[in-house]
């Protein structure tokens, strides 16, 4: 089996298959990463340009460690230290680099819809790491991942994503891949971070944390991302964390195995507790392991390495 398209640009237009295609590959990266020495030949030769034009911790460190565990040659761009800050454009400057012919692209952007814009401009791969609000397709991989990993399988399950919904790129990705997968999905936040049409995508709309998370296997909380917002969506940070934060009473409304999931950064103490994210129930640090087998099984599936 091979991926349809050049790109890894969102989830929302992948096949099941191919995401099950995409994590059944994972399951062979884990295998490596689990080893002594952490590295094979398999993109020997190839080169990965990371471009990360926002801020980002885990998905830059983790496409960083699954190239090189692959073998292949990086460079990382930012914003600060490339031409852009002097006015270059972000089409120039990927014409730029394709011109030193690079095998593959990663990108992460403010701006929505910006790695399709790339990946019509350029001949290689390029990879969304994250756009705007709208998706951050290897964050759901990894998610979907770290869910099949716990749970056995992912059809049939309940999950809850409880925040800021509107805002986030994961929270979209995140709908889409379980949906696909058979997984019945409940959006939770106040009505001002809830899009109007959401419900249109399969998903069922709780305003109330309470009822949110009765009976669910999975709980995945999110960050306020005070960057992407207008003032004024919710009174005050600690009315927020009041009525939507987690906390060890309100898990106790989810089944007994539930897993506690966060795409990090985490906010301590505002969209959940220390006691939760650190408890028994979180999966969090899993979710960051399993990213660095999602994105080396994506690179390798979009290098051709496989026999694309
Ligand atoms: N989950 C996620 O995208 O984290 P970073 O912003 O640190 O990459």
């Amino acid at each position: 089996m091979q991926l349809k398209s050049k790109d890894l640009l969102d989830i929302e237009t992948l096949a099941p298959e191919e995401l099950t295609f995409i994590l059944d590959t994972t399951e062979t990266m884990k295998e490596v990463s689990a080893r002594d020495i952490k590295k094979v030949p398999t993109l020997r030769g190839k080169t990965v340009v990371n471009l990360f034009l926002e801020a980002s911790t885990r998905t830059r460190a983790s496409f960083e460690i699954a190239a090189k565990r692959l073998s292949a040659d990086t460079l990382t761009f930012t914003g600060t230290g490339s031409s852009l800050s002097k006015g270059e454009t972000l089409m120039d400057m990927a014409r730029n680099i394709q011109a030193m012919n690079p095998d593959m692209l990663v990108i992460r952007h403010q701006a929505s819809g910006a790695p399709a814009m790339l990946a019509r401009l350029l001949r290689i791969p390029v990879i969304n790491a994250g756009d705007g609000w709208h998706e951050h397709p290897t964050q759901a991989l990894l998610d979907m991942m770290t869910i099949r990993e716990k749970k056995g399988k992912l059809s049939g399950l309940t999950v809850a994503i409880v925040g800021d919904i509107t805002h986030s790129r994961v929270a979209r990705s995140d709908l889409h891949g379980l949906r696909k997968m058979g997984c019945n999905v409940r959006l939770c936040g106040p009505f001002t971070m809830i899009p109007p049409y959401i419900d249109n995508l399969g998903a069922k709309v709780y305003p109330n944390i309470e009822e949110a998370l009765k009976g669910v296997d999975v709980i995945i909380m999110l960050r306020i991302q005070l960057e992407r917002q207008e003032v004024g969506l919710f009174p005050s940070i600690r009315e927020y964390s009041r009525f939507y934060g987690l906390t060890t009473d309100r898990v106790g409304r989810a089944k007994k195995d539930v897993i506690i999931m966060h795409p990090g950064p985490i906010n301590r103490g505002v969209e959940i507790t220390p006691e939760v994210a650190d408890g028994p129930y979180s999966v969090i640090l899993d979710q960051v392991a399993n990213g660095v087998a999602v994105r080396m099984a994506v690179l390798y599936l979009l290098s051709g390495a496989g026999g694309r």
